[in-house]
């Protein structure tokens, strides 16, 4: 039993009372978890500096670190944002609500320690209906990154949220799995030209189809050189760090197959593959599948969930597969990346 309470709301049918109590507490001041279709977030009200503050508290977050600012709809964008261009508002008729994070110039009432002391916001519309029906409520712009301690990965489930979190928020809602399974798509238009700062479920191909030239920032793809900032705070971290190394190798389907059986036999191995190849390591300590190999959507949504059960199997070492670059695939590579510390090897 955990000491936080629990709300369930069923994302399929639920009525807009349920989630008032969890609208008051933000509007109070106080910390909500709640799942929105990518992961789930730590909600505050996020021109209330205070309450915006405990979320670093609760999450051992380095405050440097930017929150993305969520609202139900576009109408008071205007209140968050300043210079808008006319590229935002296509972006967000495309994609929005969805897994899109785009960053803009700032008002100054949105709090320092919400913009991590830059002049710049950013800003999601999410559309996951119990994630709309509680900034509904809330009434109030809401601040709020992943559910997770600050190095662990992203909760896609509200089990994981109770692993991390339990006894640091007023309140949390479960309503079940997240479907995209990844943090949301960030973009900048701040500056002259479009930057994709972090990948997700909207893919590089969908916001070139709107956007036309946008430039990707080195971070996605690159370790950072010692004292290089990235242009998202959030992204010089090791984040989604599980305990055992993961390595990730690349190479033909065949090589990689034969370098994760090879590796397999070795004590306590994590193995980290698709469906078809399940049946392949009798002698791994554990192995976690992505899903069918030809699924993408499949790996993301698995993604964080096979990287906890790793730990919670106690394994020496992770070996996987460096996923490619088209659509969502960039995203759930740059995570894994992260995860394994950039250490790949070339078949
Ligand atoms: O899908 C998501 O985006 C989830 C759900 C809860 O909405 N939220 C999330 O938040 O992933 P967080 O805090 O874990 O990640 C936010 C990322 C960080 O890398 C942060 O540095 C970057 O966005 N970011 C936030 N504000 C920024 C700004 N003004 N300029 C550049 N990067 C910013
Ligand atoms: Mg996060």
């Amino acid at each position: 039993m955990g000491i936080t309470p629990v709300l369930r709301v069923n994302p399929d049918d639920f009525a807009q009372e349920e989630i008032a109590p969890a609208g008051r507490i933000l509007r109070e001041g106080g910390l909500v978890v709640f799942p929105t279709e990518t992961v789930y977030g730590l909600g505050a009200n996020a021109l209330d500096e205070t309450a915006a503050r405990a979320i670093y508290t609760a999450k051992g977050r380095p405050s440097d670190n930017p929150l993305i600012v969520h609202l139900p709809d576009l109408s008071r964008l205007d209140m968050l944002c300043r210079d808008i261009p006319k590229q935002a508002l296509s972006l967000f008729s495309a994609f929005s609500p969805g897994p899109l994070t785009v960053i803009l110039k700032k008002q100054p009432q949105v709090p320092d320690v919400v913009s991590g002391g830059l002049d710049t916001v950013a800003v999601r519309i999410p559309s996951h209906p119990v994630a709309a029906a509680l900034l509904r409520e809330a009434a109030v712009p809401v601040a709020a990154p992943s559910a997770n301690r600050s190095g662990r990965p992203s909760p896609t489930r509200l089990a994981h949220v109770l692993e991390d979190l339990d006894g640091r928020v007023d309140l949390m809602i479960d309503g079940g799995e997240c479907g995209v399974g990844l943090e949301s798509t960030v973009v900048s238009l701040a500056g002259d030209i479009p930057v994709l700062l972090r990948p997700g479920g909207i893919s590089l191909e969908m916001l070139r189809s709107v956007l036309g030239e946008v430039r990707v920032d080195d971070a996605v793809s690159h370790r950072l050189a010692e004292g290089q900032r990235p242009m998202a705070p959030g992204m010089k971290y090791r984040h989604y760090a599980p305990a055992a190394p993961l390595t990730l190798a690349q190479g033909t389907p065949a090589d990689v197959t034969a370098w994760l059986v090879a590796h397999s036999k070795e004590p306590g191995a994590g193995i980290l593959c698709f469906d078809e190849q399940r049946g392949l390591f009798p002698d791994a300590a554990h192995v976690e599948s992505l899903g069918p190999q030809a699924d993408d959507a499949a790996h993301a949504h698995a993604l964080f969930d096979a990287l906890r059960s790793f730990d919670a199997a106690g394994v020496r070492a992770i070996y996987g597969a460096l996923p490619g670059e088209q659509g969502i695939s960039l995203a759930v590579r740059n995570r894994l990346l992260k995860a394994a510390g950039h250490h790949v090897v070339h078949l």
